[in-house]
């Protein structure tokens, strides 16, 4: 889907409040990202070209930060962390249980296209672990019961 004008503008204005056109191109993802749900090979090279930025370049930089996604993802985005105090208390059962429950692997989303499921680095909970975050939101001292609520209100969605 190529960029709207409207995004274009957006786009044009953040470039136009940053230091350098480099500068611009985590939030310009970001815009991007929330627009289309992902950064797509086309979206890239307009934005390449809109920045004047090598599209080799665009292409490193999305490629690089695990918060951007080069290929499509769910609606939702769960992201299960996979770290020491969240292995030690119990992560591997929770991704076992979520995998079970959404008929998917880690990586893969729903066939509905609702969830991908996806592992984390330290999501900086680790007091509360095991935790997730669904999209923006942080999910703490996960159990099969909250689990099923959280994935339940997903559905309903
Ligand atoms: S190890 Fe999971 S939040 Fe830190």
């Amino acid at each position: 889907m190529p960029l709207s004008d409207k995004l274009k503008e957006k786009i044009n204005k953040t470039v136009s409040k940053s230091e350098t056109k480099q500068s611009a191109l985590i939030p310009v993802f970001h815009e991007v990202q929330s627009e289309h749900g992902w950064l797509s090979q086309e979206s890239m090279e307009e934005v390449a070209e809109l920045l004047g930025i090598p599209p080799a370049s665009v292409q490193n930089v999305a490629t690089f930060y695990t918060m951007f996604f080069t290929k499509p993802v769910g609606k939702h985005v769960l992201w299960l962390c996979r770290t020491l105090s969240c292995a030690l208390r119990g992560a591997e059962q929770v991704e076992h249980y979520l995998s079970e429950k959404l008929q998917i692997h880690t990586g893969e989303t729903t066939p509905d296209g609702k969830i991908t499921l996806l592992e984390a680095e330290c999501l900086a909970s680790c007091g509360t672990a095991p935790v997730m975050l669904i999209d923006d939101e942080l999910h703490e001292n996960l159990t099969k019961k909250r689990i099923d609520e959280l994935i339940e209100k997903l559905r309903r969605e």
